[in-house]
């Protein structure tokens, strides 16, 4: 069929034709929303699950919600190599320019500008593009320390007392949070803390690879009474089918339900593999009728597109040391393994293996779920390291 037509959307971060399976999320982001503005207290939210199971698109949807609810909002990217200051520091600064724009003079916007000016000297990386054109002093003694865990709550503080001077409400929104360093998100967790005693009118939504793990020892418990740690996982069989179908519905193909059997089987409801497969099934069909056959005609396509692009920027990104030890764990299956099983497959020592763990982490490819475990960051990667790597 006509690709143009084609509703399915196997990108990352594109809004779906039909969002599915998520009303519940939703809804706790619209309560904490509400409630934020209203200074009543509430958990800020940190959407946590493995690569493509919507996390980004749920993310750009609370920040619509967000501004519907008259939130003024930013919305950033974290990044492995780039710290959270330089990258949060423009934004913050536009949203300051915008508090400061609505009528009438503010001295708390005035203030956070100067908290902000001070904040961006304690930065190592270059951001002349910042400086530029913040034409304040900086406040002396006021998140300049160096110190982001001193720091930021500092600056969240007098972001979050221009808003309230304002009459506003801000929604900060970070995705791939997993790629803050401890002390970032110690410092994030600190500064909501203080927003929250404060009862500021600023909220933080975040996604991410499953963080809660990494919030070391006594800061954890702290941190699970400030936030709610959504998982959002995959799709079930009856939503799979759901965002196949409706958006065909609409411009009249229908999917036989052999075909929305196989799919679900082949994607285990992973949203993304869902799109992937609608996607290809959709232009290879030459009817009004996806039938089982197409799926598996779909198949002989998609399993190489994934490979060669959602798969292999991944596995591109590694060392040797590294493709062994992921193929290791492929070989004890997909779910959660022990270093220990894998070291014997490897027959190497537990504590040699401790390096490329920790690189695996850190580049993203596999996660703790549980002390001592870890686990892949993608779904179906096991599958993927079989047939990349054949031979162990
Ligand atoms: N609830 C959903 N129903 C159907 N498809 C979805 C849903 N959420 C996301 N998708 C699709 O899944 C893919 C991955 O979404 P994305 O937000 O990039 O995932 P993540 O950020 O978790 O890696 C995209 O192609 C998107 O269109
Ligand atoms: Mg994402």
């Amino acid at each position: 069929m006509d690709p143009i037509q084609n509703p399915f959307s196997p990108n990352a971060g594109s809004q779906p034709p039909e969002l599915v399976g998520r009303s519940t999320v939703l809804e706790q982001a619209r309560i904490l929303l509400g409630r934020i503005k209203l200074k009543r207290s509430e958990k800020s939210m940190l959407l946590t699950g493995l690569r493509g199971v919507g996390k980004t698109v749920l993310l750009n949807e609370a920040e619509r919600l967000s501004r519907k609810e008259g939130y003024h909002t930013i919305l950033v990217e974290a990044h492995e190599s780039k710290s959270f200051g330089s990258l949060i520091a423009p934004y913050l600064r536009t949203l300051l320019f915008d508090l400061d724009r609505i009528s009438g003079v503010s001295n708390k916007v005035k203030r956070g500008l100067a908290v902000l000016r001070s904040f961006i000297g304690t930065l190592t990386m270059t951001v002349g593009d910042v400086t530029f054109g913040l034409d304040v002093d900086p406040e002396k003694g006021s998140a300049d320390s160096g110190d982001i865990e001193i720091d930021l709550p500092n600056l969240f503080v007098a972001i979050g007392e221009a808003a309230e001077d304002r009459n506003c409400a801000v929604a900060i929104l970070i995705d791939e949070i997993q790629y803050l360093n401890q002390k970032e998100l110690g410092a994030l967790i600190m500064a909501m803390h203080k927003i929250q005693q404060k009862q500021l009118p600023l909220v933080l939504m975040g996604a991410g690879l499953p963080v809660l793990p990494g919030l070391a020892g006594e800061s954890k418990s702290y941190a699970e009474r400030l936030f709610n740690f959504p998982d959002i996982g995959a799709l079930t069989k009856e939503d799979a089918a759901i965002a196949l179908t409706k958006p065909a519905q609409a411009v009249g193909v229908e999917f036989d339900s052999a075909a929305l059997e196989e799919i679900f089987r082949l994607t285990r409801g992973y949203p993304y593999f869902v799109q992937e497969w609608g996607y290809q099934a959709w232009n290879l069909s030459t009817t009004k009728r996806i039938t089982l056959q197409i799926i598996k005609d779909a198949t002989a396509e998609v399993i190489p597109r994934l490979d060669a692009s959602f798969f292999r920027v991944r596995f591109d990104r590694l060392i040797p040391s590294e493709k062994r030890f992921l193929r290791a764990m492929a070989e004890l299956g997909a779910g959660a393994q022990r270093t220990g099983d894998v070291a014997e497959i490897l027959r190497a020592k537990i504590n040699s293996l401790g390096p490329v763990r920790s690189r695996l982490i850190a580049k993203g490819m596999i996660y703790s779920p549980a002390y001592g475990d870890m686990a892949f960051t993608v779904p179906l990667f096991d599958e993927f390291m079989i047939r990349a790597m054949p031979e162990l």
